[in-house]
Parts: C-alpha cells; structure tokens; sequence
C-alpha cells in the first residue's frame, strides 16, 4: 500500500509519520521546498513529542519519504490526502485557496483512479467541492472520488493521540474508497477503536462539532470561574464537583484564560460563518467566541488594576507563551496576548517558556526572553503564569518573591493554592478562587 500525503503542517506531518509507522509506504509532499529540505536532513519543522524518533525511525525504514513535487507525487500514487492549511479569512470564514490550489494540481494530472481524502478541517459541503475541481481540471477522464476523514489530534499529545485514538470517523458513500480507508486503518481497528463510518457531509460537521463542545465547555467553566470570583465561591471545588457527575465528564473544565490554539477559535469562528450563511443562527457558537474574548481582556485588566499607578515602567515576568504545555505553537495563545497588551502599556515584560521563546520573540521583538522562570521573575513587578508546564507546577515560590522587585502572582491557570502563595509572602491572583 502506499499513499501522499499533501502538506507537511502539523497534521500532515503527523498523520504521514503515523500511517507510515503502519507499514504503509508514505509520501509527504509539501511546495514550501525549505521545510522539505529540512525534513529531509532530519530535522523538524515543529516541536511535537515522540515525533523525532518516529520520523527519523520510518525514513531509515526506507517507508517515509518528502518531496516537493506535487506533480510526479500525485501521478504515483493513487490515495492522496490533503492536510494543507486552512486559514480564517478576516470574517472568519474559511480560506480554502490551499484546497483549490491541490485540487486543481490533482485534476490536472490525473492518471488514474484516486481516492482524495480530506484531512484538512473544511467547511460543510468542500468534499463535493473538491471533487467539482478535480473533474473539472481533468475533463472526467478517471475515477476519482473525495472522502473525508477528519483528525482529532491534540498539540502536545498528538502522536498519542494518532495512535490510540478515540474514535476513527470515515466519511464516504463509496464502498470501494471506505475498504481503502478501513485497510490503512487495520492496525487500530485490531485494537477495537470504534469507527464512523457515515456520508461525507457529516464527517465535515462532526470535525466542528467535537471543537466547538468543547470549546463550549471552557467557555462554560470561565463564566463559572467569573460568577465564583464574585461570590466566594471556588471553582476548584465546582469543576471537580461537577466532573464526578458522569453525564458531564471531568475533561475540559478547567478555568483559566481561555482557549488559544490552531483549531478551537477558527473553527468556531468558521461554524458560525457557516451557520450564517446557511440562514441559521448560531447562538451558542457565537457566545463561547465572545467569552472566551473576554476572558483574555479580564486577566488583561486584573494585571493592570493591580498597579494604581499604571503600567508603564513596570517589569512584568510571564511564565509561559505557547498556547498550551508541551507545544512550541503561539497561534492565539492568551500568554501571548496578554504580552502585547503589557508592552503597549509601555510595560517592560520578561517571558520564559520551556519551547516557545523563538516563535514569541519572532512575533514580539520587544519582548525580553529568560533562559529560566527565576531568571524572567528578577526585578519583576510581577509574575504571570500563563501556560501550565509541568515545570511551572512546583516553583519555589520563596525564591521567586526573594528575586522579585514587587509581590504580586498572577496565577491564570490555577496551578497553587491561595495558601502556597500567601506562605512565600506573595499577593495571589486567581480565576475563580
Ligand atoms: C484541539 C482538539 O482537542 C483536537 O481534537 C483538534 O483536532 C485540534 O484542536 P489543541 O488545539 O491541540 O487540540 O488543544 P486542546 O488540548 O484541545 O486545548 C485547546 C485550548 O483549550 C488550549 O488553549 C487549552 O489551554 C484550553 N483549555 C483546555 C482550557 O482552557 N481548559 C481546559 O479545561 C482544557
């Protein structure tokens, strides 16, 4: 067996190492030639747990190869699956320029039967698309038929997560394409991963449906968290109350300062867009956008009501610029976001994060990169922790206030207690505590 795959994007790159890790025979082509360059001498263009080993492993193995020439990669092989980027246009909506781009390369030098397999999270109704494209670009000369099979895979977890998924969704209503799929697939179907298998549209749909429940859920906690802080109450105790509930789950309810990341603002942005377009209202979708804006906005302003006599000139310390632990991504992190505000305050921030410090001085130039928590918490006016590394779980506190200039904790992921904190002499700032 072998198959493409087109893009060497997070997911890309994941699933192809994955797949090839099955015995497949796996090309990943990509038209950005340095990141080929760069794969092809061993090196990764991302950091992602297990990943190294697991590329270099398959391409010594001789099962995992990268290229930049879409148009002999598409002609030789006759699965091919499309993982290149699908960026918010500035109304949210999908900006599927990428996927044209592929589909018109596919049409124009089809050969013979494929089977294109949707990878990339597009909007309700790409498959159909896509396959418009294709047919069109290649007169109808071939077979070919566009399925869909959306990926669940976490930054940080994700070739965990490729390998021991929860569900596998296939979405097609062709037979011969799904025995395609369900063999590429075999190894996790002998571990008894339930599959979906369904029609192409909702295979699309349930991609945004899973991000945007959850997203949902933090949200949820968030506005819990906010009611708490007014209240007395602790949402400590009401997540973990209403985790035990078994209808509710205990997985996303923790409060902080909101969701960041590739998936969960893009593609609830996109669902509402496309809920819009289609005439349908989507209440729900539009308020989890709106707190989880606000979230960032509140930890933004609790910093700043903190200092009476305003932000500039003061040295703020922030622990963590990745969106979440154990990724290097900063796409629509709150760490960074809180950054840029600080530094427009004329604030003079310091940040450390254990992978993440190149991409965030590569955003903010101003920023002042620390090579440990202690070294950014020196002189500081205060300390943000922003991402919840492990790292940061089990800081002395002590020694951090004995480095600081002033006494104030920003702790927006609810990683210490109120008691911890008041032990090392520090002014503790929650979310919902
Ligand atoms: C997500 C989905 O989980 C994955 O299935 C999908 O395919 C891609 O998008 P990812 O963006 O890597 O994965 O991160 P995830 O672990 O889901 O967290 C998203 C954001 O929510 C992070 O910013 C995280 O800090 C935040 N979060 C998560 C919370 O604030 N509270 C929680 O309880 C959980």
């Amino acid at each position: 067996m072998k198959i493409a795959i087109v893009g060497t994007g997070y997911v890309g790159l994941i699933t192809g190492t994955g797949l090839s890790s099955f015995g497949i025979d796996v090309t990943c082509v990509d038209i950005d030639k340095e990141k080929i360059r760069l794969l092809n001498s061993g090196k990764l263009p991302i950091y992602e747990p297990q990943l190294k080993d697991l590329v270099q492993n398959n391409v010594k193995e001789g099962r995992l190869h990268f290229s930049s020439d879409l148009e002999n990669v598409i002609r030789d092989n006759n699965v091919i699956f499309i993982a290149v980027g699908t960026p918010p246009k500035a109304d949210g909506s999908t900006n599927l320029a990428g996927i044209q781009d592929v589909a018109k390369t596919i049409g124009k030098n089809l050969n013979s039967y494929k089977l294109i397999v949707n990878k990339s999270t597009v909007p309700i109704g790409t498959g159909r698309y896509v396959r418009k494209i294709i047919e069109e670009y290649s007169d109808g000369k071939y077979e070919v038929e566009v399925a869909s099979n959306p990926e669940f895979l976490r930054e940080g977890a994700a070739v965990r997560d490729f390998f021991h998924p929860n569900r596998i969704v296939l979405g097609t209503s062709s037979e011969k394409a799904l025995s395609i799929l369900t063999d590429l697939y075999r190894p996790l179907y002998l571990l008894e991963t339930p599959f979906i298998k369904t029609n192409v549209e909702t295979a699309e749909l349930i991609k945004y449906a899973a991000n945007s429940f959850l997203a949902t859920k933090i949200s949820f906690i968030n506005e819990m968290a906010n009611i708490c802080s007014k209240t007395g109450a602790n949402i400590a105790d009401v997540s973990e109350a209403l985790g035990l509930d078994q209808r509710i789950g205990k997985k996303f309810l923790h409060a902080g300062i909101g969701f960041g990341g590739s998936c969960f603002p893009k593609d609830l942005r996109s669902l509402v867009k496309q809920a819009d377009s289609l005439g349908y209202d989507f209440i729900l979708g539009k308020g989890v956008v709106k707190v989880n804006e606000n979230q960032r906005k509140y930890a933004f302003n609790r910093i700043s009501d903190a200092f009476k006599d305003g932000l500039k000139g003061k040295t703020i310390a922030i622990l963590g610029a990745s969106f979440k632990p154990e990724t290097d991504d900063i796409r629509e992190s709150p760490a960074i976001y809180l950054a840029e505000r600080l530094l427009k305050s004329q604030a003079t921030v310091k940040i450390y994060d254990p992978k993440a410090l190149n991409n965030a001085k590569a955003a903010l130039p101003e920023l002042i990169c620390a090579s440990s928590s202690y070294e950014a918490a020196i002189n500081a006016d205060a300390v943000v922790l922003a991402t919840e590394w492990n790292q940061f779980r089990h800081l002395d506190l002590h020694h951090l206030k004995s480095v600081m200039n002033g006494d104030l904790f920003f702790d927006f992921r609810n990683v210490y207690t109120r008691q911890e904190a008041e032990n090392a002499k520090l002014k503790y700032f929650a979310i919902g505590k």
